[in-house]
């Protein structure tokens, strides 16, 4: 679980986010939405305990975060990249159990065919697969993830974001995603917090979030929504 009472995050006394609170389920896909600098990755640093905040912040102590800006230039392997995420824990020997957990995440992610590959070779979709291993292996019960699509094609983006929430779901984590792309939000989120102006605008499904008021005053966006056999159409104008 997540919870945020009274949160408030600033950079040198300028307020980006300003006193917001939310509460997050386990086993269901959290999106956070808004616009570029709308703060999202700062409220991500904040319950990763990376950045200072107002107001109180309580979570499952385990708590897995995968960065917006990955580097793949160091030259890892696929299996060096996933045991790197046993660093807090790993004693200067590496045990039988840290090398069978590597094993387990492989499998689970459908990696052993690149286990030894260098990961400034993979493609995008296969290099995010790898630094969810890594997050994984952690076993975390929380899952912060910052824009973890948005560098990948269409096939990576729904591929990635299924394997994100069958996880969330297999595992039971509280997973929470900043995500851009309208189609995977409508897709795959559970719940949305949309962040502006330094506050949650609004929270709830797709149906109760993203509406043509929500496009027009968040977005600058002129929209046209129709409801089609449980399927939303957004057509942006
Ligand atoms: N280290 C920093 N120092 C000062 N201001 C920052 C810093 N990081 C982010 N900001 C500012 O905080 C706001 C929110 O940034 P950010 O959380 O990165 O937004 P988002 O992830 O939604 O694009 C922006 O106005 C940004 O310029
Ligand atoms: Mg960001």
């Amino acid at each position: 679980m997540i919870k945020a009472e009274h949160l408030t995050i600033s950079y040198e006394d300028k307020n980006v986010i300003d006193d917001i609170s939310f509460d997050l389920e386990a086993s269901k896909i959290n999106v956070l939405m808004g616009r570029n600098g709308s703060g999202k990755s700062t409220i991500l640093n904040a319950l990763a305990g990376l950045k200072s905040y107002d107001g109180k912040i309580t979570s499952s102590p385990r708590i897995s975060y995968l960065n917006q800006n990955i580097k793949t230039k160091i030259r890892f392997s696929v299996y060096e990249t996933i045991l790197l995420g046993k660093v807090e824990d790993l004693s200067l020997r590496i045990s039988k159990e840290d090398k069978e957990d590597v094993e387990k995440i492989l499998d689970l992610l459908d990696l052993h065919a690149f286990r030894d590959k260098s990961i400034d070779k993979l493609s995008g979709g296969e290099v995010q697969k790898v630094f969810i291993g890594q997050a994984l292996i952690k076993n975390p019960e929380v899952l912060l993830l910052d824009e973890p699509v948005s560098a990948l094609d269409l096939k990576n983006q729904y591929d990635i974001m299924k394997i994100i929430r069958d996880l969330s779901k297999d595992l039971r984590l509280t997973t929470l995603i900043s995500l851009h792309q309208i189609g995977l939000i409508e897709h795959f989120a559970d719940h949305i917090l949309l962040i502006n102006d330094k506050k949650i605008y609004k929270e709830g499904c797709s149906k109760e979030v993203l509406t043509q008021k929500t496009f027009k005053e968040v977005f600058e966006m002129d929209t046209t929504i129709k409801d089609v056999d449980e399927m939303r159409m957004i057509y942006f104008k």
